[in-house]
């Protein structure tokens, strides 16, 4: 499985019904398979891009862009950084929005940071989030082991 095709697949499953003029852009500086469970890393960035869209969603058009990017693993860690340069999150809050729940969105449920979370944790990586305050966008990094489901023979 690799990074780049995964990622292609959580893009195209972060688009909802209604064109949102969002432009994801993806980059990836892996080549090596990853070992994890698909569907559950899908899940995870079909969360955060999801975010990142309703996050760009009211800024003008041309500004409107959502950029993923797969770094080169170091020391067998894999990281996946998804920035937007939208609404931004109040340092007061980059902590908290991971708990169930947390939501600012109407008809948000606030359960899709804290599932990713937890999944990621199970997988032996984790979660965390970054801003530069509200209205200055934000970045969403995961982190995961590169051979994290080798040793459970669940890679796809
Ligand atoms: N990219 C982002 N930029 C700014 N705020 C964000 C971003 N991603 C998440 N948040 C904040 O964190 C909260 C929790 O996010 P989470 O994905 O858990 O729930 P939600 O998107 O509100 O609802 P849902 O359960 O549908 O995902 C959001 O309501 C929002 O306030
Ligand atoms: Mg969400």
């Amino acid at each position: 499985m690799r990074a780049e095709d995964v990622l292609a697949e959580a893009v195209r499953m972060s688009v909802g019904a209604v064109d949102d003029g969002v432009q994801v852009v993806t980059t990836s500086l892996c080549a090596e398979p990853l070992a994890v469970e698909k569907h559950r890393l899908l899940a995870v960035l079909i969360n955060l891009v999801r975010n990142a869209r309703q996050a760009v969603a009211s800024l003008p058009i041309e500004r409107r862009t959502v950029r993923v990017a797969v770094e080169k693993p170091v020391a067998g860690r894999l990281r996946i950084a998804v920035i937007d340069e939208g609404v931004g999150i109040a340092a007061e809050r980059l902590q908290s929005i991971f708990k169930a729940g947390a939501s600012t969105k109407s008809g948000g449920q606030g359960l899709g940071l804290h599932g990713c979370a937890n999944s990621l944790a199970e997988m032996g990586g984790r979660l965390f989030a970054a801003s530069a305050g509200v209205g200055r966008g934000a970045t969403f990094c995961v982190e995961l082991p590169m051979a994290a489901a080798v040793a459970a023979g669940t890679s796809t």
